[in-house]
């Protein structure tokens, strides 16, 4: 590489260098990956095109089983840095890149882990239960980590005595102890794109559809999940379309999981639940900073990596390995 271009990669930090626009990055990712034995885990709520080209598509508990048994050298991560921060955890042998480092998370950014640890201090015998989406940091304060499809079953795996701290969702903390009849002490952290919905243009929708099914995922506030007829992370939710005989559903998460929808259910019709603003996507700003261009440039100068201090990772390993053990005990 000559010195002009290195400059150039640093001080764009390797993502938004100009990408030939004649090449086929389609064609050109696959022959990356497979010189570098390497595999693209993709969010359900990345870019259609990205979905498209990844070896595995999937919520965060899919996500983080695949990066643990992965057998691949190098995990390219198209999702946030909580995520690929996860992957480097579970595989700390194994290179892990993200294609847009500043792909951050509004969720994992309202539990600043100095505070966290100052909030775990005033329940000292509680136990630490924390959603996936936050810092690696956070995660080596915790007992157990959850994702949205497994909260429910790791907080009733627990004695019904035990005392335990919810972080860093409220919205989902507030689901699990609907669902649990269990009293957990909460963060108060929420998701910028989850709680956006609007009940009153919810409401009209459905006037509008009668017969569509409205689901929703358990990051949405309560007077959203009150009218859901499924609520389910974006897994879930998908399998509900796919099984569910209506031909019409009004969506509210990302906007990324209609393409699955879509295409595993042709005919049906896919909604998605309106927010309170004029915008119309439910595109969550993060998870759509990264791009073809940006994953096939990742690909080809395997930057930008994911690195953690050796400690962090040997302290946030235990309680996500304790969640995909029971996971796994649960056939989840
Ligand atoms: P799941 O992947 O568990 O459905 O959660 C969605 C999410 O918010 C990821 O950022
Ligand atoms: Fe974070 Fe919400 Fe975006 Fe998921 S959708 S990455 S929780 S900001």
């Amino acid at each position: 590489m000559n010195t002009t271009i290195e400059t150039d990669l640093e001080a764009k930090g390797f993502i938004d260098i100009p990408v030939d626009p004649t090449l086929d990055l389609v064609d050109e990712i696959k022959r990356l990956k497979k010189e570098k034995n390497a595999v693209i885990l993709a969010h359900y709520y990345q870019e259609s095109e990205i979905q498209d080209i990844a070896d595995y598509i999937g919520d965060s508990l899919g996500l983080s089983q695949q990066a643990a048994k992965t057998d691949a050298d190098v995990i390219v991560f198209a999702g946030v840095h909580f995520m690929a921060e996860t992957a480097k955890i579970l595989s700390p042998s194994k290179k892990v890149l993200l294609p847009d480092l500043k792909a951050g998370c509004s969720l994992s950014d309202s539990c600043p882990p100095h505070l966290f640890a100052k909030f775990k201090e005033k329940y000292p015998d509680h136990l630490v239960i924390t959603y996936v989406n936050c810092t690696a940091e956070l995660k080596a304060l915790s007992d157990i980590v959850c994702t949205s499809s497994n909260a429910v079953q790791i907080v009733e795996s627990l004695p019904l005595d035990q005392k335990i701290i919810f972080g860093p969702d409220r919205n989902l903390g507030a689901y699990v102890q609907k669902k649990t009849g269990r009293d957990l002490v909460l963060w108060n952290g929420a998701c910028m794109v989850h709680e956006i919905f609007s009940q009153e243009r919810i409401e009209q929708l459905r006037l509008e559809y009668p017969e569509a099914k409205f689901i929703a995922h358990p990051e949405c506030e309560d007077h959203i999940l009150a009218q859901a007829d499924y609520i389910g992370s974006t897994s879930g939710m998908l399998k509900y379309t796919i099984e569910n005989e209506a031909n019409s559903f009004i969506v509210a998460t990302e906007s990324g999981i209609l393409h699955q929808m879509q295409k595993s259910s042709p005919t049906k019709t896919f909604i998605p639940a309106p927010p309170n603003n004029l915008c119309a996507c439910n595109d969550c700003p993060h998870m759509k900073l990264n791009t073809l261009e940006k994953l096939y440039n990742c690909l080809l100068f395997e930057q930008p990596e994911i690195n953690l201090p050796a400690d962090i990772i040997q302290r946030a390993q235990k309680p996500i390995e304790r969640m995909l053990d029971i996971s796994a005990k649960l056939g989840l």
